[in-house]
């Protein structure tokens, strides 16, 4: 590409302020599909370019969609209103984690991440030697950077989940939705407290995390919301919290994600239910078109662009290269376990909804997703069932 080759030949120290602008532009024009570049672009520039998450203010962003009443209070989705009782059932207090455990995030026999998370080799062939102290900080850096951005998300679902308890029509969802705002709302105090009070660190949103949390919080479409949080952000989340859950040694940590696995197994299943008729009876050939893109497009950005740039920034910033630091992580062997086993929940719900139709699943297959596709979908597994089995592995 010609940017890569004009890239080469500049002095670093331009380099290193020209690549994350240039990135950003290849992102933004990854899609093919002209709505779907119409509907991302605006949030492309807001976290991309103009780095809104991390200005050290609070973001401001407009909500347009509309609060559905029903005067009637139908009883209209039995599978809604049930998990609305189980969720009734199943709350936890936060208070309740045992807090009283001690956590050193740099102790090397109780790693947050397991010291194989980062290619030590790779950086070494870039000139960048680290002691063993300095790597377990590293190692500590970026399981902090995973807890951040696992809290940043956490916010967004808070508010995504407010907004779409607002706005879908059916009234057991709305029953349903009011418990999962109080259960993200309890995420959002545990990953804070843990990073507050246990890790003393918190990174800033990752910019890619805010593309997408900004695209759905504005779009005035409740199933677009409910597709980039219930689907995409939680089943990626899910995924990812599996894989910690199974990897992380510290016991605390290891409490709280049980916990925080069992009501996200919850928020996804409503989310497949919700969107499952919607998008087979209700959409136009093209709107389901443009859904199918629009999840391919974010499924992207997590899986090409979620590569722990924030740590980069504080630590190597001056050393290497933005895409050094990228082939890096992407080819180290816990994240590449990591980046596959997020998508691993994901797939088979996308399957469900439908938006695995024959005109996408090359895509898939080319980013190697598809050998998810016949994996149970979150309808068919109960939060129980997934700790079990993420036990047995
Ligand atoms: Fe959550
Ligand atoms: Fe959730």
């Amino acid at each position: 590409m010609l940017t890569n080759k004009v890239l080469e030949n500049l002095p670093f120290s331009i380099r290193r302020r020209l690549e994350p602008y240039i990135e950003a532009v290849q992102v933004m024009t990854e899609t093919s599909n002209p709505k779907v570049l119409r509907a991302m672009a605006p949030s492309g520039i807001r976290g991309l370019i103009l780095q809104r998450g991390k200005q050290g203010v609070p973001t401001k962003m407009p909500s347009h969609h509309e609060t559905h009443f029903d005067w009637t209070y139908p009883n209209d989705q039995p599978e809604m209103r049930e998990l609305y009782t189980r969720a009734k059932e199943q709350q936890w207090n936060g208070e309740d984690l045992p807090w009283d455990i001690d956590v050193d995030p740099e102790n090397p026999e109780v790693p947050i991440i397991p010291p194989e998370f980062m290619s030590y080799d790779e950086l070494r062939g870039m000139g960048i030697k680290l002691t063993e102290l300095e790597q377990h900080r590293l190692n500590a850096s970026v399981g902090a950077w995973m807890l951040s951005q696992f809290l940043h998300g956490e916010q967004g679902a808070l508010f995504a989940a407010a907004q779409v308890t607002e706005a879908v029509q059916f009234f057991d969802g709305k029953l349903y939705g009011s418990t999962q705002v109080v259960d993200e709302g309890r995420h959002v105090e545990v990953f804070h407290r843990y990073l507050d009070t246990k890790l003393n660190k918190l990174y800033q949103i990752n910019d890619n995390l805010f593309v997408i949390i900004d695209a759905l919080i504005q779009d005035s479409r409740w199933d677009l919301k409910f597709l980039g949080m219930q689907i995409m952000v939680e089943g990626l989340a899910l995924g990812a919290f599996g894989t910690l859950y199974q990897m992380t040694k510290e016991p605390l940590l290891k409490e709280l994600l049980k916990k925080v696995i069992q009501d996200e197994a919850r928020h996804v299943h409503y989310g497949v239910i919700a969107l499952r008729d919607h998008f087979q009876n209700e959409l136009s050939e093209s709107e389901q078109r443009e859904r199918e893109d629009w999840a391919f497009e974010v499924a992207l950005l997590m899986r090409n662009r979620f590569l722990s740039y924030e740590v980069y920034e504080e630590w190597f910033e001056h050393k290497i290269t933005r895409k050094q630091w990228a082939h890096m992580v992407s080819h180290s062997p816990g994240f590449e376990i990591f980046r596959q086993v997020m998508f691993q929940r994901l797939v088979p719900n996308l399957r469900e909804i439908g938006l695995l139709s024959d005109r996408i699943k090359p895509h898939y297959e080319r980013v190697g997703l598809m050998q998810y596709f016949d994996g149970r979908s979150a309808d068919h597994l109960s939060g129980d069932e997934l700790i079990a089995e993420l036990d047995a592995a």
